[in-house]
């Protein structure tokens, strides 16, 4: 039986189910259960695009994509907007092979534009603690960007460490450890479809 999570944008399915049949993951522990199906990821990703063309489309903006877990949301994002926009990646880090944040936030890969004067929209999969996305907007917000904002596909503000907003919000999600669709435990179930609770 399917639980409804009451949230501000978009509903969690709850599915236990048969994931593990259906994508050939029998070798995983772990149960996976269906939380965002393709057709809720890809509304919310089309009404995130309407509103980020409207406020950008005169803009030129660099897009930069958080590595590697919204490599997904960034790429069916980015083809959803139809006016001229730059791309750019940074990479940070700090969960290891864990389900939880170890702290440190380190950066791994950094942008290649330059983005002084810039309109830049910072691309994410997930904020929970804030700790990646402030290290990130810290070390940009160094080299005169015009403008910073940041767009997340799912956010988690109960779990804030440190205070940081989204302009722009996919899901408000569940209190679970989500898998799918670029995120990931310990590096594995980045290429699902869909968005997954982990159940171990
Ligand atoms: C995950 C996720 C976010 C960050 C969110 O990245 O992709 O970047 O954690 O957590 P926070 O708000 O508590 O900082 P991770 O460090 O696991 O690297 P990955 O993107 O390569 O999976």
């Amino acid at each position: 039986m399917p639980v409804d999570i009451a949230e501000p944008e978009g509903k969690a399915l709850i599915l236990p189910g048969t994931i593990c049949k259906a994508y050939n993951l029998c070798m995983a522990k772990e149960d996976l259960s269906l939380v965002y199906d393709r057709d809720m990821i890809d509304a919310r990703v089309a009404t995130l695009a309407t509103e980020i063309t409207r406020e950008y489309k005169n803009l030129n903006p660099i897009l930069i994509s958080v590595l590697k877990g919204s490599v997904i949301f960034f790429s069916d994002l980015i083809r959803r907007l139809d006016f001229g926009i730059e791309l750019d990646f940074i990479r940070l880090a700090s969960y290891g092979p864990h389900t939880k944040t170890s702290g440190e936030v380190n950066i791994i890969y950094d942008v290649t534009l330059d983005i002084e004067g810039r309109h830049v929209l910072l691309v994410e999969d997930i904020i929970d603690t804030g700790l990646t996305v402030k290290k990130a907007l810290d070390h940009l917000n160094k080299r005169g960007p015009a403008s910073i904002k940041l767009c997340v596909l799912i956010d988690k503000p109960w779990q804030r460490l440190t205070p940081v907003e989204a302009a722009y919000t996919g899901f408000t999600a569940p209190d679970r450890f989500l898998v799918g669709y670029g995120l990931d435990y310990a590096e594995r179930y980045r290429n699902l479809p869909e968005i997954y609770a982990l159940e171990k």
